[in-house]
Formats: structure tokens, sequence, C-alpha cells
């Protein structure tokens, strides 16, 4: 008797390493499918859409699931899988990325030399001048508070060490002691509100939970040290954004670095936004992909859940 062929229906541009996962014959993968038995999806919001009776699965190609009805999903008995680490390399040089941007001052000084006159007879003393205004901090010596010890804010923790800096972790889940591979050097914080008083840059690395949804707030945020830099690409309810902007008004907050362009955020002179490009590398795409490729393979043909 000839095996079932599984229909799958993508949502987003989805890696062809991982499409290679769903070989033809076996699977249909398509945006169209008549009566899909699972779905893979990126970035796309699930919350408003009918997932059709057929869906046996969902396989999310990142970390966070908060583009799922989960609650909805487990009600009807339907796996989310996801690809936790599968993309945390390229978070976390991105977050090494918005550290110096912040740091160094390196978007407004983009911004600068974009608007030279590259023929101007006294472009050399334009630039001498003009350079003065970005001059920046070092990493080195600064201490990095990151919030959430997860794999993203373990390697992130590991390579604050390499440049020099001084780590504080918290975690509201896990204990310092369990967290992923923790570097030695890093020194543990009791609470959010240490974190955020005793560090110079703070980076949040927790999933959107209804736990986490504003740890970040107007109590909280007036307490950050003067001149203070918020790194934020984890979810952006996890920080309250209105307290961030008066923050920036009236301080402490120098800074907000975050890779979610939206609202009256996007437009502040002292926000560095990015179109949320954390896990966008070639090798997290694929990485994602693959890992939840093959988890669903492995539950539609033989009906193992994994990370679900
Ligand atoms: C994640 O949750 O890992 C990211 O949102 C993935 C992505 O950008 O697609």
């Amino acid at each position: 008797m000839p095996s079932k062929q599984f229909q799958v229906l993508i949502l987003n541009q989805i890696s062809d390493l991982g499409l290679q996962r769903l070989p033809a014959g076996r699977y249909e993968v398509g945006k169209s499918v008549a009566s899909p038995d699972a779905i893979l999806v990126r970035s796309a919001d699930m919350h408003s859409m009918q997932v059709p009776a057929s869906v046996q699965a969902i396989a999310r190609a990142g970390a966070g699931t908060n583009n799922i009805p989960v609650k909805a999903m487990s009600a009807r008995g339907v796996p989310v899988f996801n690809a936790p680490g599968a993309n945390a390399n390229a978070v976390k040089e991105l977050v090494l990325a918005g550290m110096l941007m912040a740091a160094r001052n390196l978007p407004a000084a983009q911004r600068f030399v974009d608007g030279l006159d590259p023929a101007a007879h006294d472009l050399d003393e334009h630039v001498e001048s003009g350079k003065k205004q970005f001059a920046g901090f070092e990493l080195a010596g600064q201490t990095l508070g990151v919030i959430g010890l997860g794999k993203v804010g373990c390697l992130v923790a590991h390579a604050a060490i390499q440049l020099g800096m001084n780590v504080l972790g918290f975690d509201p889940e896990i204990t310092i002691d369990a967290a992923w591979s923790l570097p030695s050097q890093v020194k543990r914080a009791g609470s959010v509100s240490e974190v955020l008083k005793r560090s110079q840059l703070v980076t949040l690395h927790v999933p959107l939970l209804d736990a986490t949804r504003h740890l970040v707030n107007a109590d909280n945020l007036p307490t950050m040290k003067p001149g203070a830099v918020l790194l934020n690409f984890s979810r952006e309810g996890v920080v309250d954004d209105a307290a961030v902007l008066r923050a920036l008004e009236a301080g402490p907050l120098a800074r907000y670095v975050c890779d979610f362009p939206h609202g009256h955020i996007l437009r502040h002179p002292k926000v560095i936004a990015l179109p949320h490009l954390g896990a966008s590398t070639r090798e997290a795409e694929d990485n994602c992909a693959v890992m939840v490729a093959e988890q669903l393979r492995d539950f539609l043909e033989h009906g193992h859940i994994a990370n679900a």
C-alpha cells in the first residue's frame, strides 16, 4: 500500500535546506495546499487565522512562539514545535553590533558621512570638526546586565566577558547555576531591578509571556544609571515604550537599541531600531528550518514529539 503523502502549508519563506528535509513524493509543501497536515511558519501572525481542522502540528522556524495561538492549539491537541538555540549565535552577534552602534554612535556617524559632499574643497576640515560629536565610550570595563539566561543570554554573556566587560546576570525563571553554560565570571543579581540599577548597559533575552510583559517599565527605568543603554532583541512587549520615551527625554536613558521598528520609538533620535534582523542570517535561517522540518517529519511519520 503506498504510504500517505503529507501536506505542509508554509506561511513564510523557509530556507531550501529545511524544505529538502520534506522530500517531494512524501510531502507536498506550498503556500496553498488543500488540506494541510502541518503548518510551517516563521514570523507570520497566526492569532487571527482559522487553522484548518486537518492540521496536526505547527512548526515555528525560530525560538519565540508568541505569533502562534499556542494555548488554543494545545487545547486541540496540536503540538507547536520551535527551534530553540538554532539562531542564538546570529542574535548574539547582532546584540554585539547593537552595543557597539550605541557606544560609538555609529548610525549617526554614518548619516553624517552620507551627508558629506565628496567634491567639497573643505571636506577634510568638515570631517575633522564634525566627528567630535560622535566620540563614544569603550565597552571594556563597563558592566553589562543580562536579563534572561537562556541560550542567547549565555552566548552574549560569554562574548561580553571576552570583550573585557563585567557581566551581571539574572533570569526570572532559572537559577544562575542552572543557566546554559554560563561563564564563571558572570556575577549574579537577585532581581531585574538590581540589574537595571547596577549596569551601564542592559540587554533583554526573555520570551514574551504574561510574566515578562513590561518587565522594564515606568517604575524601574528611572533607577538605571545616568547615560545607560537598554537593548531589546527579545520582544517588543517586554519593554514599556512610553516609559522608555520618558526615560530618553528626562533621563537616565541615553540610548534604546531595539530590533522592532514601530510607533513613536522609531523616529526618536536616541533610538537605534532595526527591522527584526536578529535571526536574519543564512546560517540561522538554515539551522531553524532544518531543525523544525526534522521535528515535523519525526512527528508526522513516527509520532515523535520534540521541543513542543
Ligand atoms: C525568533 O523567535 O527566534 C525570531 O523571531 C526568529 C525570526 O526572526 O524569524
